[in-house]
């Protein structure tokens, strides 16, 4: 099956002033595209057929050597930005949850406790790549990034919430200054998705 670059859930302003039209435009349409051609044509080249790119990222082992790379790299770029995207929201829905705000507080002395180190751990990332809330095999929450397009999936982890810490997902309006790139992610956090993915993933 071909992969297709999934519709945003809300339009390319709806985030603004936080995060502007122009580089949600150009990070949807040209980059998260980029990376859903170059996994379909990797695919194609190789013979691998799929259901899901979530199982070519928790099975690396099982795609051949030669395509194992593109996998990693554009499989993991699908992925995250659909994973991105999905956790994203117009300022007006971030609120976490009762439940939510309980859950975090058993491994941070408080929710803020929480963003600070989530945003400590993006703004020490050297390089490109992503910071993850994710659910440990043992069921606790943790704090981890991964370079370029590593995905948490394929190293045991599922995936709760993401920051994009690549330069493309910020240089148009923020240059240099991620700081305040992830200082504004925080309004712009859908915690009803969050929530719906940590109650899943505790499900399982
Ligand atoms: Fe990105």
């Amino acid at each position: 099956m071909a992969f297709t670059l999934p519709t945003l859930p809300f339009a390319y302003d709806a985030l603004e002033p936080w995060y502007d039209e122009a580089t949600v435009r150009v990070h949807h349409s040209k980059h998260h595209q980029a990376y859903t051609d170059n996994l379909n044509k990797a695919l194609e080249e190789g013979k691998v057929e799929t259901t899901s790119v979530e199982s070519l990222l928790k099975n690396l082992d099982s795609v051949p050597m030669a395509l194992r790379t593109r996998v990693i790299n554009h499989g993991g770029g699908y992925f995250n930005h659909n994973f991105f995207w999905e956790n994203l929201s117009p300022a007006e829905k971030t609120t976490p949850s009762a439940f939510l705000k309980a859950e975090i507080e058993k491994y941070w002395p408080s929710f803020d406790a929480f963003k600070e180190a989530f945003s400590a751990k993006a703004l020490a990332h050297f390089g490109s790549g992503w910071v993850f809330l994710v659910l440990t095999k043992e069921k606790t929450l943790e704090i981890i990034d991964t370079h370029d397009q590593i995905c948490p999936l394929s190293l045991g982890y599922e995936p709760i919430m993401t920051i994009d810490v690549w330069e493309h997902a910020y240089y148009l309006k923020y240059q240099n200054r991620r700081a305040e790139w992830i200082s504004a992610f925080w309004n712009i956090v859908n915690y009803e998705c969050v929530e719906k993915r940590l109650k899943n993933a505790l499900s399982k």
